[in-house]
């Protein structure tokens, strides 16, 4: 196979990437996110903040730009993000709404966007990062306010508004077996058990050079023994730059391990790499001095990543 998404669909996975609609503009970048990715996920568009920046006002401009892109590429649409305590518009976020009004925004919110792309996103990201690294809840405006059911309740909304869509839970740090992933188990197995419509569980996998978990193919195993779906949702490896040609070669064994991760697990459908090329990476931004985390380089040139993920496919 010559490209990442022949070779995952030859084993019935998708191989997916983060974009941004605007930089479609870029052919190159363009022809990359075509040629080689079958399933893409909105980095941004999809989020709250973006939807619906003030009250009542949606714009649906860089969400509605991808959805089209993706059915006239034969892709997968991954929808991100429904339920998440960060990238939320002010007047949510710094909004004081008691219980039962927060609950009507949130499955208002839910309703309006996964009503819109209803049967045209193939999996949503329903909550995202609900977790602290030691297994509890993480204190968010909607766990403050409504408690652990805000994740049931979502759900339910999610699917009400989009019965077919398959439906994620997703986090970062629960690659892996430990506390975080073991709270992310127990729920999970709950909602199972309570018949809330839950098809997956996402596994962010923004991983550090030299970290990747060795306990990531048992970890995705023991979620997909409860019935769930699993998917690696946004994964980049990222070092301390400049890369060197031996972090580079070491970097692709990871990427390779975590593709071979999931195509050991029937469950698995796919890995999304969170981004094109390390141009359009979110990891310079957010972590001082790190980078080179993607398949390509910032000159959209192939890395030794690229060939060793579509290799593992
Ligand atoms: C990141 C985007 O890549 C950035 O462009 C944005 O500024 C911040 O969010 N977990 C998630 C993603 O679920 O939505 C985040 O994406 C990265 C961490």
């Amino acid at each position: 196979w010559n490209t990442l998404r022949g070779a995952a669909a030859a084993s019935d996975r998708f191989a997916g990437v983060a974009v941004n609609a605007d930089k479609l503009d870029d052919p190159v970048y363009e022809e990359i996110v075509r040629e080689q990715f079958n399933s893409i996920t909105p980095e941004n568009a999809m989020k709250w903040e973006s939807v619906e920046p003030e009250r009542g006002r949606y714009d649906w401009a860089a969400a509605d730009r991808i959805a089209d892109y993706a059915d006239a590429n034969g892709q997968q649409l991954y929808g991100h993000v429904l339920v998440w305590h960060s990238q939320l518009p002010a007047w949510l976020g710094e909004g004081d709404f008691d219980a039962a009004e927060l609950r009507e925004i949130m499955t208002d919110h839910i309703a309006t966007e996964a009503g819109r792309y209803r049967g045209r996103v193939d999996r949503w990201d329903v909550v995202n990062e609900a977790f602290n690294e030691d297994g509890t809840f993480r204190e968010t405006v909607f766990y403050d306010k409504l408690g652990e059911d805000y994740i049931a309740d979502a759900f339910r909304a999610a699917h009400k508004a989009d019965p077919e869509a398959e439906l994620y839970i997703n986090d970062y740090n629960t690659d892996g077996l430990g506390p975080k992933s073991d709270g992310m188990y127990e729920l999970v197995k709950k909602l199972k058990a309570e018949g809330v419509p839950i098809h997956g569980v996402g596994f962010q996998g923004h991983l550090v050079l030299g970290q990747e978990p060795d306990s990531m193919r048992a970890n995705l195993q023991r979620f997909a023994d409860l019935g769930v779906d699993v998917v690696v949702t946004e994964l980049d490896i990222r070092m301390e730059t400049p890369a060197t040609e031996q972090k580079l070669r070491q970097q692709a064994r990871e990427y390779k391990a975590v593709t071979d991760a999931c195509l050991a697990v029937d469950r698995c459908d796919g890995v999304t790499v969170w981004g094109a090329s390390d141009a359009d990476s979110w990891i310079p931004g957010w972590f001082e001095g790190e980078g080179a985390a993607l398949l390509y380089d910032e000159e959209y040139q192939r890395k030794p990543a690229y060939y060793a993920t579509r290799l593992a496919f």
